[in-house]
Protein backbone atom coordinates (compact mmCIF):
# COMPACT_ATOMS: atom_id res chain seq x y z
CA UNK A 1 0.00 0.00 0.00
CA UNK A 2 1.42 3.43 -0.76
CA UNK A 3 1.86 5.36 1.67
CA UNK A 4 0.85 9.23 0.76
CA UNK A 5 3.37 12.12 1.18
CA UNK A 6 3.33 16.12 0.59
CA UNK A 7 3.34 16.70 -2.56
CA UNK A 8 6.54 16.87 -3.94
CA UNK A 9 7.23 20.39 -5.23
CA UNK A 10 7.53 20.81 -9.09
CA UNK A 11 11.43 21.90 -10.86
CA UNK A 12 9.53 25.22 -11.65
CA UNK A 13 8.44 25.97 -7.69
CA UNK A 14 11.53 24.75 -6.44
CA UNK A 15 12.75 27.87 -9.14
CA UNK A 16 10.48 30.20 -7.69
CA UNK A 17 11.54 29.48 -4.26
CA UNK A 18 14.72 29.99 -4.74
CA UNK A 19 13.90 33.22 -6.45
CA UNK A 20 11.89 33.90 -3.21
CA UNK A 21 14.65 33.26 -0.84
CA UNK A 22 17.00 35.96 -2.51
CA UNK A 23 14.35 38.65 -1.85
CA UNK A 24 12.24 38.07 0.71
CA UNK A 25 13.90 36.51 3.99
CA UNK A 26 12.85 33.11 4.16
CA UNK A 27 10.86 33.18 0.92
CA UNK A 28 8.13 34.72 2.64
CA UNK A 29 6.50 37.87 3.40
CA UNK A 30 5.13 36.50 7.32
CA UNK A 31 8.07 34.72 9.29
CA UNK A 32 5.02 31.68 10.39
CA UNK A 33 4.18 31.22 6.25
CA UNK A 34 7.20 29.72 6.25
CA UNK A 35 5.71 25.94 6.78
CA UNK A 36 7.85 23.92 9.08
CA UNK A 37 6.01 20.86 8.30
CA UNK A 38 6.66 21.26 4.50
CA UNK A 39 9.90 23.19 4.91
CA UNK A 40 9.25 25.28 2.61
CA UNK A 41 6.90 28.55 1.86
CA UNK A 42 3.68 27.42 0.88
CA UNK A 43 2.86 29.19 -2.56
CA UNK A 44 -0.34 29.21 -3.61
CA UNK A 45 -1.98 30.31 -6.78
CA UNK A 46 -5.39 30.81 -6.29
CA UNK A 47 -8.18 30.24 -3.62
CA UNK A 48 -11.77 30.00 -3.88
CA UNK A 49 -14.56 29.01 -1.27
CA UNK A 50 -13.16 26.62 1.30
CA UNK A 51 -10.06 25.53 -1.48
CA UNK A 52 -6.99 26.93 -2.20
CA UNK A 53 -4.11 25.38 -5.09
CA UNK A 54 -0.60 25.56 -4.77
CA UNK A 55 1.57 26.46 -7.64
CA UNK A 56 1.77 23.18 -9.05
CA UNK A 57 -2.38 22.98 -8.54
CA UNK A 58 -2.62 20.91 -6.11
CA UNK A 59 -6.01 20.95 -4.61
CA UNK A 60 -6.31 21.59 -0.85
CA UNK A 61 -9.83 21.89 1.60
CA UNK A 62 -8.37 24.55 3.65
CA UNK A 63 -8.81 24.35 7.85
CA UNK A 64 -6.66 27.29 8.32
CA UNK A 65 -8.90 29.65 5.97
CA UNK A 66 -6.04 33.14 6.34
CA UNK A 67 -6.23 32.26 10.59
CA UNK A 68 -9.78 33.05 10.54
CA UNK A 69 -10.26 35.83 8.51
CA UNK A 70 -11.71 34.40 5.34
CA UNK A 71 -14.82 33.25 7.46
CA UNK A 72 -16.98 33.81 4.46
CA UNK A 73 -14.85 31.91 2.44
CA UNK A 74 -11.75 32.50 0.36
CA UNK A 75 -13.33 35.51 -2.79
CA UNK A 76 -17.23 35.53 -0.77
CA UNK A 77 -18.97 36.87 -3.69
CA UNK A 78 -20.00 39.94 -2.11
CA UNK A 79 -16.51 40.97 -2.22
CA UNK A 80 -17.39 41.54 -5.82
CA UNK A 81 -19.79 43.98 -4.70
CA UNK A 82 -17.22 45.87 -2.62
CA UNK A 83 -14.78 46.46 -5.39
CA UNK A 84 -17.48 47.38 -7.73
CA UNK A 85 -18.72 49.86 -5.75
CA UNK A 86 -14.96 51.40 -4.74
CA UNK A 87 -14.31 51.50 -8.38
CA UNK A 88 -17.77 53.70 -8.60
CA UNK A 89 -16.82 55.59 -5.28
CA UNK A 90 -12.86 56.36 -5.81
CA UNK A 91 -10.63 54.47 -3.45
CA UNK A 92 -11.00 57.95 -1.16
CA UNK A 93 -7.80 56.82 0.81
CA UNK A 94 -7.68 58.79 3.86
CA UNK A 95 -10.72 60.17 3.60
CA UNK A 96 -14.31 58.96 6.24
CA UNK A 97 -17.52 59.29 4.81
CA UNK A 98 -21.04 57.53 5.68
CA UNK A 99 -19.92 54.10 5.23
CA UNK A 100 -17.45 54.23 8.13
CA UNK A 101 -20.44 55.69 10.42
CA UNK A 102 -22.70 53.11 9.70
CA UNK A 103 -20.14 50.02 10.32
CA UNK A 104 -19.29 52.21 13.25
CA UNK A 105 -23.18 52.20 13.90
CA UNK A 106 -23.70 48.15 13.40
CA UNK A 107 -20.94 47.47 15.58
CA UNK A 108 -21.85 49.44 18.25
CA UNK A 109 -25.31 47.29 18.24
CA UNK A 110 -23.41 43.97 17.79
CA UNK A 111 -20.70 44.00 20.62
CA UNK A 112 -21.54 44.50 23.75
CA UNK A 113 -18.84 46.59 25.17
CA UNK A 114 -19.21 48.80 22.07
CA UNK A 115 -20.24 52.51 22.60
CA UNK A 116 -17.37 54.26 20.09
CA UNK A 117 -15.01 52.28 17.66
CA UNK A 118 -11.92 53.57 16.15
CA UNK A 119 -11.03 51.37 12.83
CA UNK A 120 -7.05 49.96 12.22
CA UNK A 121 -5.70 47.56 9.70
CA UNK A 122 -4.10 44.64 11.47
CA UNK A 123 -4.86 43.40 14.85
CA UNK A 124 -1.64 44.26 16.26
CA UNK A 125 -2.04 47.76 15.58
CA UNK A 126 -5.63 47.68 17.47
CA UNK A 127 -3.89 46.08 20.58
CA UNK A 128 -0.66 48.58 20.29
CA UNK A 129 -3.55 51.57 20.01
CA UNK A 130 -6.15 49.90 22.61
CA UNK A 131 -3.28 49.66 25.33
CA UNK A 132 -1.84 53.02 25.09
CA UNK A 133 -5.36 54.43 25.53
CA UNK A 134 -5.80 52.04 28.53
CA UNK A 135 -2.79 53.10 29.99
CA UNK A 136 -3.52 57.19 29.83
CA UNK A 137 -7.33 56.10 31.38
CA UNK A 138 -5.51 54.30 34.24
CA UNK A 139 -2.73 56.22 34.57
CA UNK A 140 -0.50 53.21 35.69
CA UNK A 141 1.75 51.75 32.84
CA UNK A 142 1.76 47.99 33.54
CA UNK A 143 -0.28 45.79 31.95
CA UNK A 144 -1.69 41.90 33.64
CA UNK A 145 -1.64 39.56 30.65
CA UNK A 146 -1.75 35.92 30.31
CA UNK A 147 0.60 33.22 29.37
CA UNK A 148 -0.51 31.16 26.35
CA UNK A 149 -2.40 34.10 24.87
CA UNK A 150 -1.38 36.14 21.89
CA UNK A 151 -2.00 39.96 21.07
CA UNK A 152 0.18 40.76 18.08
CA UNK A 153 3.57 41.04 17.25
CA UNK A 154 4.74 44.63 18.37
CA UNK A 155 6.75 45.59 22.00
CA UNK A 156 3.76 46.06 23.65
CA UNK A 157 2.90 42.36 24.08
CA UNK A 158 5.12 40.29 22.50
CA UNK A 159 6.35 39.13 26.03
CA UNK A 160 5.21 36.56 28.28
CA UNK A 161 2.88 34.95 26.10
CA UNK A 162 4.46 31.63 24.98
CA UNK A 163 7.29 31.02 26.90
CA UNK A 164 9.37 27.89 26.89
CA UNK A 165 9.21 25.53 30.10
CA UNK A 166 11.74 26.93 32.06
CA UNK A 167 10.90 30.34 31.83
CA UNK A 168 7.40 30.53 33.25
CA UNK A 169 8.38 32.59 36.26
CA UNK A 170 10.85 34.54 34.62
CA UNK A 171 10.99 38.61 36.04
CA UNK A 172 10.81 40.50 33.66
CA UNK A 173 8.75 38.05 31.79
CA UNK A 174 10.22 36.32 28.56
CA UNK A 175 10.23 38.24 25.44
CA UNK A 176 9.04 36.30 22.48
CA UNK A 177 11.45 37.95 20.05
CA UNK A 178 14.96 39.34 19.24
CA UNK A 179 14.87 42.99 19.70
CA UNK A 180 12.43 43.77 22.47
CA UNK A 181 14.07 46.17 25.02
CA UNK A 182 13.92 44.42 28.79
CA UNK A 183 12.34 48.20 29.70
CA UNK A 184 9.23 47.08 27.99
CA UNK A 185 9.04 43.50 29.44
CA UNK A 186 9.61 45.25 32.89
CA UNK A 187 6.00 46.90 32.45
CA UNK A 188 4.21 43.15 31.73
CA UNK A 189 2.88 41.05 34.67
CA UNK A 190 2.33 37.59 33.36
CA UNK A 191 -0.65 35.14 35.06
CA UNK A 192 -2.01 31.85 34.52
CA UNK A 193 -5.36 31.80 32.52
CA UNK A 194 -8.44 30.34 34.25
CA UNK A 195 -6.50 30.41 38.02
CA UNK A 196 -8.85 33.15 39.54
CA UNK A 197 -7.24 32.77 42.85
CA UNK A 198 -3.77 33.92 41.58
CA UNK A 199 -5.38 36.90 39.53
CA UNK A 200 -6.74 38.00 42.71
CA UNK A 201 -3.34 38.19 44.67
CA UNK A 202 -1.66 39.35 41.10
CA UNK A 203 -4.28 42.16 41.17
CA UNK A 204 -3.63 42.92 45.12
CA UNK A 205 -0.11 43.45 44.67
CA UNK A 206 -0.02 45.67 41.81
CA UNK A 207 -2.97 47.73 41.55
CA UNK A 208 -1.04 51.05 42.42
CA UNK A 209 1.13 50.30 39.05
CA UNK A 210 -1.16 47.65 37.20
CA UNK A 211 -3.95 49.59 35.29
CA UNK A 212 -5.37 46.77 32.78
CA UNK A 213 -6.33 42.94 32.67
CA UNK A 214 -5.36 42.19 29.20
CA UNK A 215 -7.43 38.87 28.46
CA UNK A 216 -7.79 36.64 25.00
CA UNK A 217 -11.63 35.35 26.49
CA UNK A 218 -11.03 32.21 24.02
CA UNK A 219 -7.51 30.95 23.97
CA UNK A 220 -7.44 30.13 20.79
CA UNK A 221 -3.84 30.80 20.26
CA UNK A 222 -3.06 27.89 22.74
CA UNK A 223 -5.44 25.16 21.33
CA UNK A 224 -8.88 26.88 22.00
CA UNK A 225 -9.22 27.29 25.66
CA UNK A 226 -12.50 28.60 27.28
CA UNK A 227 -12.87 30.43 30.25
CA UNK A 228 -13.82 28.22 33.04
CA UNK A 229 -17.03 29.23 34.38
CA UNK A 230 -16.40 32.41 36.97
CA UNK A 231 -13.13 33.37 35.42
CA UNK A 232 -13.85 36.06 33.57
CA UNK A 233 -17.08 37.01 35.52
CA UNK A 234 -14.15 37.27 38.37
CA UNK A 235 -11.88 39.15 36.36
CA UNK A 236 -14.60 42.14 36.04
CA UNK A 237 -15.44 41.62 39.97
CA UNK A 238 -11.49 42.27 40.42
CA UNK A 239 -11.19 44.88 37.80
CA UNK A 240 -14.22 46.72 39.15
CA UNK A 241 -13.00 46.50 42.76
CA UNK A 242 -9.57 47.44 41.98
CA UNK A 243 -9.87 50.30 39.65
CA UNK A 244 -8.38 48.71 36.62
CA UNK A 245 -9.55 48.09 32.49
CA UNK A 246 -10.95 45.30 31.84
CA UNK A 247 -9.86 44.37 28.13
CA UNK A 248 -10.43 41.63 25.99
CA UNK A 249 -8.54 40.94 23.35
CA UNK A 250 -11.18 39.25 20.74
CA UNK A 251 -9.48 39.41 17.54
CA UNK A 252 -9.80 35.97 17.27
CA UNK A 253 -12.72 35.36 18.99
CA UNK A 254 -15.11 38.34 17.29
CA UNK A 255 -17.40 36.48 15.53
CA UNK A 256 -16.65 32.94 15.98
CA UNK A 257 -19.55 31.76 18.19
CA UNK A 258 -21.97 34.71 17.98
CA UNK A 259 -22.23 38.08 16.51
CA UNK A 260 -21.02 39.92 19.44
CA UNK A 261 -17.79 37.57 20.32
CA UNK A 262 -16.69 35.63 23.03
CA UNK A 263 -18.42 39.06 25.51
CA UNK A 264 -21.95 37.48 23.89
CA UNK A 265 -20.94 34.19 24.51
CA UNK A 266 -19.94 34.24 27.74
CA UNK A 267 -22.09 37.40 29.24
CA UNK A 268 -19.18 39.31 30.40
CA UNK A 269 -19.04 42.67 29.25
CA UNK A 270 -15.16 44.07 29.02
CA UNK A 271 -14.67 48.28 29.38
CA UNK A 272 -12.74 48.12 25.92
CA UNK A 273 -11.93 44.91 23.23
CA UNK A 274 -10.33 44.87 19.83
CA UNK A 275 -12.20 43.25 17.33
CA UNK A 276 -10.39 41.89 13.83
CA UNK A 277 -9.79 39.14 11.37
CA UNK A 278 -12.89 38.17 9.31
CA UNK A 279 -14.54 41.59 10.03
CA UNK A 280 -13.28 42.52 6.72
CA UNK A 281 -14.44 39.35 5.06
CA UNK A 282 -10.70 38.50 3.86
CA UNK A 283 -9.65 42.39 3.39
CA UNK A 284 -7.56 43.66 6.21
CA UNK A 285 -9.58 45.18 9.05
CA UNK A 286 -10.03 45.99 12.77
CA UNK A 287 -11.35 48.01 15.58
CA UNK A 288 -10.90 48.94 18.63
CA UNK A 289 -14.24 49.16 20.49
CA UNK A 290 -15.46 50.12 23.83
CA UNK A 291 -17.24 52.50 26.10
CA UNK A 292 -17.41 56.13 25.35
CA UNK A 293 -15.82 57.03 29.00
CA UNK A 294 -12.76 55.37 27.23
CA UNK A 295 -12.58 55.97 23.74
CA UNK A 296 -13.09 59.79 24.05
CA UNK A 297 -9.22 60.01 25.60
CA UNK A 298 -8.94 59.38 21.62
CA UNK A 299 -7.62 62.70 20.04
CA UNK A 300 -9.53 65.11 18.86
CA UNK A 301 -11.61 64.99 21.94
CA UNK A 302 -9.11 63.64 24.33
CA UNK A 303 -5.32 63.41 24.46
CA UNK A 304 -4.43 59.66 23.47
CA UNK A 305 -2.70 59.83 19.61
CA UNK A 306 -4.28 57.25 16.89
CA UNK A 307 -3.72 58.34 13.29
CA UNK A 308 -2.88 56.52 10.27
CA UNK A 309 -3.01 57.29 6.93
CA UNK A 310 -4.25 53.90 5.86
CA UNK A 311 -6.70 53.79 8.37
CA UNK A 312 -10.02 53.10 7.54
CA UNK A 313 -9.60 52.21 3.73
CA UNK A 314 -12.65 52.82 1.83
CA UNK A 315 -12.86 48.87 0.82
CA UNK A 316 -12.31 47.53 3.99
CA UNK A 317 -14.94 49.44 5.15
CA UNK A 318 -17.53 48.31 2.35
CA UNK A 319 -15.79 44.89 3.39
CA UNK A 320 -16.97 45.09 6.90
CA UNK A 321 -20.37 46.12 6.08
CA UNK A 322 -20.78 42.79 3.67
CA UNK A 323 -19.57 40.72 6.66
CA UNK A 324 -21.51 42.56 9.25
CA UNK A 325 -24.58 42.19 7.09
CA UNK A 326 -23.72 38.20 6.96
CA UNK A 327 -23.84 37.88 10.60
CA UNK A 328 -27.15 39.32 11.58
CA UNK A 329 -28.60 36.43 9.71
CA UNK A 330 -29.91 33.46 11.33
CA UNK A 331 -28.70 31.49 8.08
CA UNK A 332 -24.92 32.15 9.08
CA UNK A 333 -25.26 30.92 12.45
CA UNK A 334 -27.43 27.93 11.72
CA UNK A 335 -24.92 26.55 9.50
CA UNK A 336 -22.16 27.54 11.65
CA UNK A 337 -23.14 25.85 14.37
CA UNK A 338 -24.29 22.65 12.08
CA UNK A 339 -20.95 22.33 11.16
CA UNK A 340 -19.22 23.10 14.16
CA UNK A 341 -21.27 20.45 16.34
CA UNK A 342 -20.75 17.95 13.35
CA UNK A 343 -17.05 18.62 13.84
CA UNK A 344 -16.57 19.17 17.76
CA UNK A 345 -18.46 15.67 18.45
CA UNK A 346 -16.72 14.10 15.58
CA UNK A 347 -13.48 15.16 16.71
CA UNK A 348 -14.28 14.23 20.21
CA UNK A 349 -15.05 11.03 18.67
CA UNK A 350 -11.60 10.29 17.01
CA UNK A 351 -9.39 11.29 20.48
CA UNK A 352 -10.93 8.80 22.39
CA UNK A 353 -10.36 6.48 19.87
CA UNK A 354 -6.74 7.83 18.44
CA UNK A 355 -3.72 5.72 19.53
CA UNK A 356 -1.94 8.91 19.44
CA UNK A 357 -3.03 10.92 22.75
CA UNK A 358 -4.46 14.26 21.12
CA UNK A 359 -7.28 16.91 22.58
CA UNK A 360 -9.59 18.99 20.38
CA UNK A 361 -11.27 22.04 21.42
CA UNK A 362 -13.84 23.75 20.01
CA UNK A 363 -15.88 27.22 20.16
CA UNK A 364 -18.17 28.34 17.13
CA UNK A 365 -16.02 27.85 13.72
CA UNK A 366 -12.71 27.22 15.04
CA UNK A 367 -10.86 24.66 17.30
CA UNK A 368 -7.56 23.92 19.04
CA UNK A 369 -5.10 20.50 18.69
CA UNK A 370 -2.93 19.61 21.52
CA UNK A 371 -0.80 16.61 21.38
CA UNK A 372 0.19 14.58 24.87
CA UNK A 373 -2.73 14.34 26.51
CA UNK A 374 -6.91 13.47 26.42
CA UNK A 375 -7.98 15.53 29.32
CA UNK A 376 -9.34 19.14 28.96
CA UNK A 377 -6.19 21.59 28.50
CA UNK A 378 -7.50 24.94 30.79
CA UNK A 379 -4.00 27.00 30.58
CA UNK A 380 -1.05 27.19 29.20
CA UNK A 381 0.92 25.03 32.05
CA UNK A 382 -1.62 22.41 30.66
CA UNK A 383 -0.58 22.93 27.11
CA UNK A 384 3.20 22.05 27.95
CA UNK A 385 2.78 18.41 27.15
CA UNK A 386 2.43 19.19 23.71
CA UNK A 387 4.77 17.39 21.33
CA UNK A 388 5.41 20.00 18.33
CA UNK A 389 7.06 17.52 16.67
CA UNK A 390 4.09 15.22 16.39
CA UNK A 391 1.72 18.13 15.24
CA UNK A 392 4.37 18.78 12.48
CA UNK A 393 3.87 15.18 11.37
CA UNK A 394 0.30 15.41 11.40
CA UNK A 395 0.11 18.31 9.38
CA UNK A 396 2.21 16.40 6.86
CA UNK A 397 0.22 13.46 7.08
CA UNK A 398 -2.81 15.64 6.51
CA UNK A 399 -1.53 18.09 3.59
CA UNK A 400 -0.53 14.51 2.08
CA UNK A 401 -4.38 13.74 2.30
CA UNK A 402 -5.55 16.90 0.79
CA UNK A 403 -6.26 18.89 3.81
CA UNK A 404 -4.60 21.96 4.83
CA UNK A 405 -3.59 22.61 8.85
CA UNK A 406 -1.67 25.60 9.08
CA UNK A 407 1.52 24.25 11.20
CA UNK A 408 1.99 27.25 13.14
CA UNK A 409 5.56 25.95 14.03
CA UNK A 410 4.45 23.05 15.58
CA UNK A 411 2.45 24.97 18.53
CA UNK A 412 -0.77 23.93 19.59
CA UNK A 413 -2.82 26.33 18.22
CA UNK A 414 -6.11 26.88 16.11
CA UNK A 415 -7.68 25.79 13.25
CA UNK A 416 -11.45 26.03 11.85
CA UNK A 417 -13.57 26.09 8.95
CA UNK A 418 -15.67 28.95 6.62
CA UNK A 419 -19.83 29.12 5.65
CA UNK A 420 -17.77 27.86 2.32
CA UNK A 421 -17.46 24.83 4.35
CA UNK A 422 -20.10 22.23 3.96
CA UNK A 423 -20.85 19.20 5.95
CA UNK A 424 -19.16 16.77 3.28
CA UNK A 425 -15.84 19.14 3.48
CA UNK A 426 -16.60 18.42 7.62
CA UNK A 427 -16.69 14.54 7.24
CA UNK A 428 -13.45 14.57 5.05
CA UNK A 429 -11.49 16.84 7.26
CA UNK A 430 -12.64 13.85 9.97
CA UNK A 431 -11.75 10.36 8.22
CA UNK A 432 -8.14 12.37 7.29
CA UNK A 433 -7.76 13.32 10.75
CA UNK A 434 -8.53 9.93 11.49
CA UNK A 435 -6.85 8.14 9.15
CA UNK A 436 -3.53 10.77 9.54
CA UNK A 437 -3.24 9.69 13.37
CA UNK A 438 -3.78 5.99 12.27
CA UNK A 439 -1.05 6.21 10.30
CA UNK A 440 1.15 8.24 12.74
CA UNK A 441 0.91 5.43 15.55
CA UNK A 442 2.66 2.78 12.49
CA UNK A 443 5.20 4.91 11.67
C1 LIG B 1 -6.12 37.37 19.85
C2 LIG B 1 -5.27 38.02 18.80
N1 LIG B 1 -4.84 39.28 18.98
C3 LIG B 1 -4.10 39.92 18.06
C4 LIG B 1 -3.72 39.29 16.90
C5 LIG B 1 -2.87 40.01 15.89
O1 LIG B 1 -3.63 40.25 14.74
P1 LIG B 1 -2.92 40.52 13.34
O2 LIG B 1 -2.33 39.23 12.90
O3 LIG B 1 -4.06 40.97 12.45
O4 LIG B 1 -1.92 41.58 13.57
C6 LIG B 1 -4.13 37.97 16.67
C7 LIG B 1 -3.71 37.25 15.45
O5 LIG B 1 -3.65 36.06 15.39
C8 LIG B 1 -4.93 37.32 17.64
O6 LIG B 1 -5.33 36.05 17.49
Amino acid sequence: MSVPTVPTPSPEQLKLIERGRSVLPGGVCSSTRFNQAWGRPVYASRAKGSRFWDIDGNEFLDMSMSHGAALLGHGPDCLRDVFDKVWELGLMCSLDGPYHIELAEQLCEIVPCAERIRFTGSGSEATLHALRLCRAVSGRDKIIRFHGHFHGYHEFTFIGGHPPADQLDAKPPYRESAGIPKALAELIITAEYNDLDALERLVKQHKHEAGTILIEPVDYNCGAIPPEPGFLEGARRLANEHGLILFFDEIQSFAKKSPGGAQQDFGVTPDICTIGKSLGAGLPLSAIAGKAELMDRFKPVGDVAHSGTFNAPLPSILAGLAFVRAIRTPEFWQHIHSLSDRLGRGLNDISQRSPIPCRFQTHGSRFGLTFGTREPVKNYRDSLCHRREVMLEFCRQTTARGIYFHDYGGGPCHHGFSTAHNAADIDKVLQVVADSLNAMAVR
